[in-house]
C-alpha cells in the first residue's frame, strides 16, 4: 500500500505531505500516519522547522466523508490537529487547491500559511449537516471578527487566497511553487527568530447583544430549515471571549451531536449519491466520444441556458433558430446572461470576450453539420420535434449524437423520424439550465451504450448532476411532479385551500408549495396534457386547472390563477373566486368539504411524491432510490436535509 503520508527533507526543514488521492481527505489513515510523522519530526535533532504539505492537486478537502457512517475509529482530528499545534518546532503550510473544514483546522494549527493564488478555503461542515470539530470555529474566531467567522461557518461558502489573506488567515500568497514559498517563508522566519504566536493564543471577542440578535436573524434565513448552522451559531456565541479548552470542548460536542443527526446523514448521503450519478454498470469503462462542439437549436430561455453552460464547459457552440428575429433574441439573451455573470463578478470583463467568440448563432441547420452533439430545444411538440430531427439526421455527421430536451415526450418515437435511432438521447435540462444542476438523461430503447456514456459525460462536463431515465411519460421527476399536483388538487376537492396546502408543503422544506410553483410557471401546459391525459385520482376526474384556465386564470403572468397577484407582485394572496370555483367542484360531486390539519396535508402529499417514486423504481425508470431523490432536490425544491423522499420514507422521517 502507497504511504497516505510521506516526509522528505529540505536541508532543515521536513515536508510533510498528505497524498490520499483524489482529494487528500483526512482519513484515519491519514491522521494516524500525521500524528506518526509529526512524533518522528520531533525526535529528529537534525529538523528545524516542518513544513505541511500535500501531493497532488488539492491541499485537503477535510474528514472523509466515506468514513463517516462508520464507528468511529481513533485517532480524532482534534488530537492531530493539537499535535500541530503544540509542535516545538516551527511549522508552515503550504496551501494550494481546495484547503476545507479539517484541512483548513490542520493548517490554521500552523505557525505560518502560505497559499498559491488559486487557492479556495473555507468550512463547507454546513453542507453537510455538521460543524467544524476541531478547532475551526475557535480559531477562527481567535483571527477574525465574531461576524466574519459566523459567516464563514453557518454559509459554507469558501473564499480565494486574496480574501483570505485580508482576514489574516494566510500570511503570503505564492507565485512560486507553494512548498517552496512555504520552505523559504519558514526558514526565513526562523532565521530572524519571528515565528508567529499559535492562532490559538490569542482571545476571540464576545458580540454585542443586538449585534448577535442581527446575526441570529441572517443565520435562520440562510439556513432555510437547516439545524447546523444555527447550533454553529449558537455555539460560538457562547464560546466568544472564553478560554480555548471551554471553546474546544463545546465545539467538539456540537460536532458529535450533528454527525448524529438525521440532517448529517441526508446530507452526506446526497453528497455521495451526486457524484455516484450515472455510474451505471452498463457504461462503466465505455469510452464517451469526444464532444467539442455543441449545435443547440431553438434559442430560446432553455436552449440559451444550454448554450451558456456548454460554452462553460469549453465547448464551442452553434445556436439555430428559424428566422433572424429568432436569432437576435437569442443573441439578445446570451447578452443577458454575460452581463448578469459580469455584475456577480463570476466573469471578468476579458474572460466574457473569450467566452463569447466560442457562440456563433445561424439560421441555416446546415451549420451543424460538424457538430459532435446536437440539443434540439425547441417547443413541446412531436410532430415538429420528429421534423428537427429528421433534417438533423440528414446533415450531422454520422457519428454526431443528436439529443432531445423534451421534458416529457417519447424519446422513442422522436428517434423513429431518423435512419439511426441508436445515436438519439434525451437531455432533460432544468430551467434555468445554466443554472441548475439536474440533469435526467433519458435513454431510448435503441440508445447505444456510448451514446449514453457520451450524454452522461457530457452533463457531467456542464457541471449537471446526471441521472439516468428510461422512456416514460414526464420520465422520473415530471411524472412524480403529475402525481404530487394530483393529489394536492384532489385534497382542494376534499376541503382543503391551496393557500393552506401551499403553507403545508413550505413548512415542511420546499422553497413553494404546489400552487404557488404552478402559478409561476403557467397553467396552459397542464391544461394541455390534461386534454390528453385525462387526470385521475382515486377514481376522480380532476377538472380544476380545466376550470381556471376556462375562467382566463393562466397564473402570474395575467395576474391571476390559484392565487391573485396585483400589478406584477411575485407573491399572490387567496381569492374569494378561487375558493368558489373549488367548492363548486366538490358540491358537484358530493363530497363534503372537511377541514385538514398541516400534517395530514404533508403526509398526504409526501406519500403521493414517495409512491409514484417507488413506482417508478419498480418499473426500471430509473435504477436506485437515490437517483429519484436527486430528481426531486435538484429539479424540484424537495428539502434536502431530509435527503430526498426515498430516504426520508427509509428513515421514517415523514
Ligand atoms: N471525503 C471523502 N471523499 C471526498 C471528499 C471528502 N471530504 N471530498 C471529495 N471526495 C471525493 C468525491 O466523493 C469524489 O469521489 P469519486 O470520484 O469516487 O466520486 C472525488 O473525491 C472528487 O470529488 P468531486 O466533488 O467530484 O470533485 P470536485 O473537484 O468537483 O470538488 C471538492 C472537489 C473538494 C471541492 C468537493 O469534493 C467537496 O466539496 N468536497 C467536500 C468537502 C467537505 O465538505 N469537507 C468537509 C468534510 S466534514
Amino acid at each position: 500500500m502507497n504511504a497516505v503520508v510521506t516526509t522528505r527533507r529540505e536541508g532543515a526543514i521536513a515536508v510533510v505531505a498528505i497524498d490520499n488521492p483524489p482529494v487528500n481527505a483526512l482519513s484515519t489513515p491519514v491522521k494516524r500516519a500525521l500524528l506518526a510523522a509529526f512524533a518522528a519530526l520531533e525526535r529528529d535533532p537534525a529538523v528545524k522547522g516542518v513544513v505541511l504539505s500535500a501531493a497532488g492537486h488539492t491541499f485537503a478537502a477535510g474528514a472523509d466523508i466515506g468514513e463517516m457512517d462508520r464507528a468511529p475509529e481513533p485517532p480524532f482530528l482534534p488530537e492531530v490537529v493539537a499535535a500541530i499545534d503544540a509542535c516545538t518546532k516551527p511549522t508552515a503550510a503550504a496551501l494550494f487547491g481546495n484547503v476545507l473544514g479539517g484541512g483548513l483546522e490542520l493548517a490554521l494549527a500552523c505557525r505560518l500559511r502560505v497559499a498559491d493564488a488559486a487557492t479556495r478555503l473555507g468550512f463547507p461542515e454546513v453542507k453537510l449537516g455538521l460543524a467544524p470539530g476541531a478547532g475551526g470555529t475557535q480559531r477562527l474566531m481567535r483571527r477574525t471578527d465574531f461576524a466574519t467567522a459566523v459567516r464563514l461557518v453557518t454559509t459554507g461558502k469558501s473564499i480565494g487566497a486574496e480574501e483570505a489573506s485580508g482576514l489574516g488567515l494566510i500570511d503570503r500568497i505564492a507565485d512560486e511553487d507553494v512548498t517552496r514559498a512555504a520552505i523559504a517563508a519558514l526558514s526565513d522566519a526562523i532565521a530572524r527568530d519571528a515565528i508567529p504566536k499559535s492562532t490559538a493564543a490569542g482571545a476571540s471577542a464576545a458580540p454585542a447583544a443586538a449585534h448577535l440578535q442581527a446575526l441570529r436573524a441572517e443565520v435562520r434565513k440562510t439556513a432555510r430549515g437547516q439545524q447546523a448552522p444555527l447550533k454553529a451559531l449558537e455555539v460560538m456565541a457562547a464560546t466568544a471571549g472564553k478560554p480555548l479548552v471551554e471553546g474546544l470542548a463545546a465545539e467538539r460536542a456540537l460536532f458529535l451531536d450533528l454527525r448524529a443527526s438525521v440532517e448529517s446523514r441526508a446530507l452526506r448521503y446526497l453528497f455521495l449519491a451526486e457524484r455516484d450519478a450515472g455510474r451505471l454498470p452498463e457504461i462503466a469503462g465505455v469510452e464517451p466520444r469526444p464532444i467539442r462542439h455543441i449545435g443547440v437549436v431553438g434559442a430560446g430561455l432553455m436552449g440559451c441556458g444550454i448554450g451558456f453552460a456548454a460554452a462553460a464547459s469549453g465547448c464551442r457552440v452553434t445556436f439555430i433558430d428559424s428566422n433572424d428575429e429568432a436569432v437576435e433574441r437569442g443573441k439578445a439573451r446570451i447578452e443577458e446572461l454575460f452581463a448578469a455573470s459580469l455584475r456577480s463578478g463570476r466573469l471578468s470583463p476579458d474572460a466574457c470576450a473569450k467566452r463569447n467568440a466560442q457562440f456563433a448563432f445561424s439560421t441555416e441547420v446546415g451549420a451543424l453539420a460538424d457538430a459532435d452533439l446536437v440539443i434540439e430545444a425547441i417547443f413541446e411538440n412531436m410532430d415538429a420535434k420528429r421534423a428537427v430531427f429528421a433534417k438533423l439526421d440528414a446533415i450531422v455527421r454520422p457519428n454526431a449524437i443528436l439529443a432531445s430536451n423534451t421534458s416529457y415526450l417519447d424519446i422513442d418515437e422522436i428517434a423513429a423520424a431518423t435512419k439511426d435511432p441508436s445515436r438519439v438521447v434525451g437531455l432533460h435540462f432544468f430551467s434555468p439550465a445554466h443554472v441548475m444542476r439536474l440533469c435526467e438523461v433519458v435513454r431510448g430503447a435503441e440508445t447505444d451504450a456510448d451514446v449514453l456514456a457520451t450524454a452522461v459525460a457530457v452533463a457531467r462536463k456542464l457541471g449537471k448532476i446526471p441521472v439516468v431515465t428510461r422512456v416514460c411519460e414526464g420520465f422520473c421527476g415530471n411524472r412524480i411532479l403529475r402525481r404530487y399536483r394530483l393529489v394536492a388538487e384532489a385534497m382542494l376537492e376534499d376541503g382543503a385551500l391551496p393557500d393552506e396546502i401551499d403553507a403545508a408543503m413550505t413548512a415542511y422544506g420546499f422553497a413553494m408549495g404546489p400552487f404557488a410553483v404552478q402559478d409561476m410557471s403557467g397553467l396552459e401546459i397542464a391544461y394541455a396534457n390534461r386534454k390528453l391525459t385525462p387526470p385521475i385520482v382515486d377514481g376522480r376526474r380532476m377538472v380544476l386547472v380545466e376550470r381556471l384556465v376556462e375562467a382566463d386564470r393562466l397564473g402570474r403572468k395575467n395576474g391571476k390563477g390559484w392565487y391573485l397577484y396585483s400589478d406584477g407582485a411575485r407573491e399572490g394572496v387567496p381569492d374569494p373566486d378561487v375558493a368558489n370555483i373549488i367548492a363548486a367542484a366538490s358540491a358537484e360531486k358530493g363530497i363534503a368539504r372537511r377541514a385538514f390539519s398541516r400534517d395530514e396535508i404533508t403526509q398526504r402529499l409526501i406519500r403521493a411524491i414517495q409512491d409514484e417514486g417507488q413506482r417508478v423504481l419498480d418499473e426500471g425508470v430509473v435504477s436506485r432510490a437515490a437517483d429519484v431523490d436527486l430528481v426531486l432536490v435538484h429539479g424540484y425544491g424537495f428539502p434536502s436535509y431530509k435527503g430526498g423522499p426515498m430516504f426520508a420514507r427509509a428513515n421514517s422521517l415523514t
